[in-house]
């Protein structure tokens, strides 16, 4: 039924179905197999069933439900509280590894901030202890994003089980939310202990548990916030947009990177909606007005206390009921953002899916059902009209059509003799107490592969077919391996090996955003020896997408497997397909038709059988055969679990050779009539079957006259033939390092290029930002007569430097990670080193990043109103475009180093962490104790801050701050900042960017963490 369901309505296949042999053939549409069914007596009476309404009456009691959900409100709170429990047990690993990088953290902190060097003598003073706990509120405030991760990946479970009526939205928030508390609890005691004594705040207990409660609410309203997000944005890129966003406007906005007197009064709203900002008056007026700053340092400046006028000049409230409108805030804030969740959870639906592209083809058909019009508009399903209809004739009958190759190739054959390969014992035997150091996969296995000559690979699930085909196309990355590999007579060689074979990998690797065309291109452009030029190539690869039948679906994006662009059956064929432009004469395919329906798998079996037919040599694993598909093969390599073969030989006729053999076996049962034979063969040789029978198929095998006709085969073809010679490769790829490099670049150019919601979203979030700073610090630039103007632009510096910075390392870090897994495919294909690969993925990120400069720095440097002289506008580009740069490179460096870019995310993390305390803005260099002072000197931020404050205000000596001093002393006496070392900052700055970029091409070439 599923057969027909797909081929009988097919304009493709339908014509080899239509039975009355005296009429001409036409097509039937869907349509009118519609109407015929409900002219039929079965659609007649289930039309006049279903006339009749349903009376309820005739219910059972019993399946009447009176409530909405099947247990108490209770009942369903209990039950969620201990899911959300065990679940928080189970992902204990996330837990620890946060309190552990709490402690990193504070450590870093702690000894940054250290009291024996914190004073208490001036206004600048103060302006390290609100560093000091900025850096407390955000390190809380950043610890709750991984909340918004958490929460996506529950969702499409949470959703399911909502329309399921499993539990109401409340029952599955509340339990999430409450469990957390005690977390933050946890956590901001850590922080709390670890550091408020040591960075020197006020002793008095009862300011150390205010401060402690605050941290505990920040940290409350932090997840909180995220997980809201969560539930508003579904899913992981539109959140993390939200979220960047979120954080962004809390921080400006929360009253330490800018006065409130200076902004406009046009934000203001943000200022007094900003959590941050309540938590930060809060906090700040518990320590201020605190014993320690309670004392007037210059009577005839002001009469107020050391502590008042650190708030006065950093615009905030003096009042100390601030502490506990602080509290009050955050408290609502907490309550309003978890009821909002609720609310959310409550609303909104998943956002939809994906859908798998259509082609042309599949469009018209679906039209033609639709409607009913017989359109010609293809003759496309006109060459299926001659089909032979024995068994065989099925599979490959429909092409009758010559598929001329119109690039010669030679035919090898391939013998392998007593193969061995064994891997290091995993530890999880060695636990079971085996002792062996190894552990053997294959145990000797012999065979021959010739052209023009379908051979099966067959054999139970984790029989070892992989990884025999591994060994022989030498795609192991690890283990060892014994015997002789032979092509044509002369000893396999590795480094050249993939320029005459092909291997279709079980999994369908490709970019995701190149379309089907360009991945045929780019693979012959790679694979196809120099020689050919690209007019040959361009016609080699129409007849093979004609071939493989993906034509129609060219300009087809490529796609995310289980997501969006092609489908399982398509992908499949494209995997074939790649290979098969590569003109290989050998071809390795792992489970082609595994996953297809029928009538896709017969498309692929006819592809391949075409392949076999120009004489190429092919060997194909499969699972459970249609008998159609099993007859298509010519010759079997059976084998059984460990690793061994049990038959190795030729079909024959409705598989007559393989049934005889078995069948002479003793006690072997026979085959009933019309029984897939590959089905039987299976059953009949398990090792259950070897227990009842009490031999060893392998033995059986080894005994036989066929293993010695196999050896002799083996030896023959394991001589070369006289007059040959050996293949032989002047080089390992078929293009020049150049050429590669170019072929690398186009296709990241075409990958880039089409993947906007990658390259447009991050220019649209760079704009924006641009637009929010720009407007927050309008015409703030050309201010210079207080510290905190100073103040405010550095700010407006630092925010930007490490939002877009960290925005940049963190969306590229998906990106490299898919492109990754595609390599280690075309790398182990031969189609181009690691260098060209590496060098393309980082040349193909500076026009973005520059584009990305460009914008950004146009707008905020004309909205902030920096001096517009051609050298500090120069300097700005300069050091944005570098910045944007390194932390970019620095990105793909980390998920080149790493097996995946989740791991990468969590080890970048840390590091924006600690490069945020370094880079100068929380506190100057000259403040930091010596012992850390080096590592001011390697954190990349703090090299652009530099940068952009020298290059900006190092040099003015005109204008002096509100005591007198000049710009340029301050600068430098503060900051540590010289204008005359601009040059020496500025190779900083571009050596970093050049660092990160070679370490990564170095990771890329060195590090391989594909296991197989
Ligand atoms: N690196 C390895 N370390 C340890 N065991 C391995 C390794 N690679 C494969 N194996 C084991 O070797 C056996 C053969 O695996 P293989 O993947 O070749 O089977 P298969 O015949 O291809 O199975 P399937 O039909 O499921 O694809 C399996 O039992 C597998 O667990
Ligand atoms: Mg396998």
């Amino acid at each position: 039924m599923f057969l027909l369901n797909w081929q009988v309505t097919s304009r493709k296949d339908q014509h080899q179905y239509w039975c009355r042999r005296d009429e001409p053939y036409r097509y039937i549409s869907v349509n009118d197999f519609s109407d015929a069914f409900k002219e039929f007596h079965v659609g007649r009476n289930l039309g006049s069933e279903l006339r009749v309404p349903f009376d309820r009456s005739r219910n059972h009691p019993a399946a009447l439900t009176t409530s909405k959900y099947g247990i108490s409100k209770m009942e369903l709170i209990k039950a969620c509280f201990s899911r959300e429990w065990l679940l928080m047990k189970r992902n204990s690993f996330v837990y620890i590894f946060k309190v552990l990088q709490l402690i990193i953290l504070g450590t870093i902190g702690m000894t940054v901030f250290l009291r024996t060097k914190m004073h208490r003598r001036s206004v600048e003073d103060g302006a390290i202890f609100l560093g000091a706990m900025f850096l407390g509120l955000v390190t809380h405030l950043f610890n709750g994003f991984a909340e918004l991760a958490m929460s996506i990946a529950k969702l499409p479970i949470f959703y399911k089980q909502r329309d399921l009526l499993f539990y109401p939205s409340w029952a599955y928030a509340l339990p999430t939310w409450l469990l957390k508390i005690p977390i933050s609890f946890l956590e901001c005691a850590v922080w709390i202990c670890m550091t408020y004594y040591v960075m020197g705040f006020d002793p008095n207990v009862e300011r150390f548990f205010r401060h402690y409660l605050l941290l505990v609410l920040i940290s409350q309203m932090a997840s909180g916030l995220f997980r809201l997000l969560a539930a508003l944005g579904r899913e992981m890129v539109v959140a993390d947009t939200f979220g960047s966003f979120a954080q962004l406007v809390l921080l400006v906005l929360g009253g330490f990177l800018i006065a409130r007197d200076n902004i406009k009064k046009w934000w203001i709203w943000g200022y007094w909606s900003s959590p941050l900002m309540y938590a930060q008056n809060a906090i700040a007026v518990n320590e201020f007005l605190g014993h320690s700053w309670n004392k007037v340092v210059d009577p005839t400046q002001s009469n107020d206390t050391l502590g008042v006028q650190v708030l006065k000049l950093r615009g905030i409230f003096v009042d100390a009921n601030w502490y506990w409108i602080g509290v009050g805030a955050l408290l609502g804030y907490i309550m309003l953002f978890n009821i909002l969740f609720i609310l959310f959870l409550d609303w909104l639906d998943p956002l939809g899916k994906g859908q798998a592209v259509v082609s042309e083809e599949e469009l018209r058909e679906k039209h033609v059902n639709r409607t009913g019009e017989n359109v010609e508009l293809l003759a496309l399903g006109t060459d299926a009209q001659n089909s032979p209809s024995d068994g065989r004739g099925e599979i490959i009958g429909a092409e009758t059509r010559k598929r001329g190759m119109v690039l010669p190739f030679t035919p090898l054959s391939i013998t392998f003799d007593n193969i061995r390969y064994s891997v290091d014992m995993p530890q999880e035997m060695k636990e079971k107490g085996i002792t062996e150091d190894r552990l053997l996969l294959l145990k000797g296995v012999s065979g021959a592969f010739r052209p023009g000559v379908l051979t099966a690979l067959m054999g139970v699930s984790g029989a070892g077919k992989t990884t025999l085909m591994d060994v022989l196309a030498g795609r192991k990355t690890g283990g060892y391996i014994e015997g002789d590999i032979s092509i044509s007579g002369y000893p396999k060689k590795q480094e050249t090996f993939a320029r005459i074979a092909g291997y279709c990998e079980q999994n369908d690797i490709h970019s995701p955003h190149v379309t089907v065309y360009e991945s045929l291109l780019y693979s012959a452009w790679l694979r196809l020896p120099s020689e050919v030029d690209s007019e040959a190539r361009k016609m080699f690869v129409e007849e093979v997408m004609e071939l493989v039948e993906l034509t129609s679906l060219r300009g087809a994006l490529v796609g995310l497997p289980g997501v969006n662009g092609l489908s399982t059956e398509q992908r499949k064929r494209l995997t074939i397909a790649v290979e098969l432009v590569a003109n290989p004469s050998i071809i390795f395919m792992d489970e082609p038709t595994s996953g297809l329906d029928a009538r896709a798998a017969a498309i692929v079996m006819r592809t391949v059988r075409n392949t076999v037919d120009t004489g190429r040599t092919v060997v194909c694993t499969i699972h459970q055969p249609s008998i159609d598909i099993f007859e298509a093969f010519d010759e079997l390599f059976l084998m059984k679990r460990g690793g061994e073969e049990i038959y190795v030989g030729p079909l024959g006729h409705n598989s007559c050779h393989l049934i005889d053999y078995f069948e002479g076996i003793q006690g072997v049962r026979k085959i009933k009539d019309g029984y897939n034979p590959a089905t039987w063969m299976l059953e009949v040789t398990t090792l259950a079957q070897e227990d009842i029978l009490g031999i060893n198929f392998a033995e059986v095998y080894k005994n036989s006259d066929l293993y010695q006709r196999n050896k002799a085969l083996i030896s023959e073809l394991s001589t070369p033939p006289p007059g040959s010679k050996d293949l032989h490769f002047p080089t390992q790829f078929s293009q020049s390092f150049f050429t590669q490099c170019m072929a690398c670049l186009w296709k990241q150019h075409k990958s880039y290029w089409r993947n906007p919601s990658y390259t447009a979203t991050r220019i649209f979030f760079t704009t924006v930002i641009a637009l929010i700073f720009g407007t927050i610090f309008l015409n703030l630039g050309k201010k210079i007569n207080k510290r905190q103007d100073l103040f405010n632009s550095l700010g407006s510096m630092y925010a930007a430097v490490l939002f877009i910075g960290i925005q940049n390392g963190q969306t590229v870090q998906p990106i490299v990670d898919v492109e990754r897994t595609v390599f280690y495919r075309e790398k182990a294909a031969g189609m181009y080193s690691a260098l060209p690969y590496a060098f393309a993925q980082v040349l193909i990120e500076i026009p973005h990043i520059f584009l990305q400069t460009v914008v950004y720095g146009l707008i905020v440097y004309s909205l902030i109103g920096f001096d517009w002289t051609a050298a500090k506008f120069f300097w700005y580009m300069f050091f944005m475009f570098f910045t944007f740069m390194y932390f970019t490179f620095y990105g793909m460096m980390a998920v080149a180093m790493t097996p995946n870019s989740d791991i990468a995310a969590i080890v970048s993390t840390a590091f924006y962490c600690i490069w945020n305390i370094f880079a100068g803005f929380l506190i100057p260099r000259p403040r930091i104790p010596i012992w850390w002072r080096w590592y001011s000197w390697a954190c990349p931020v703090a090299w652009t801050l530099y940068g952009l404050v020298a290059s900006q205000y190092g040099d003015i000596t005109y204008a002096t701050l509100e005591d007198g001093e000049v710009v340029q002393d301050y600068i430098r006496r503060y900051f540590g900042f010289r204008h005359d070392y601009l040059g020496y900052v500025a190779t900083a700055v571009v050596g970093f960017a050049v660092l990160f970029a070679f370490v990564f091409a170095f990771s890329i070439k060195v590090f391989n963490f594909q296991r197989r």
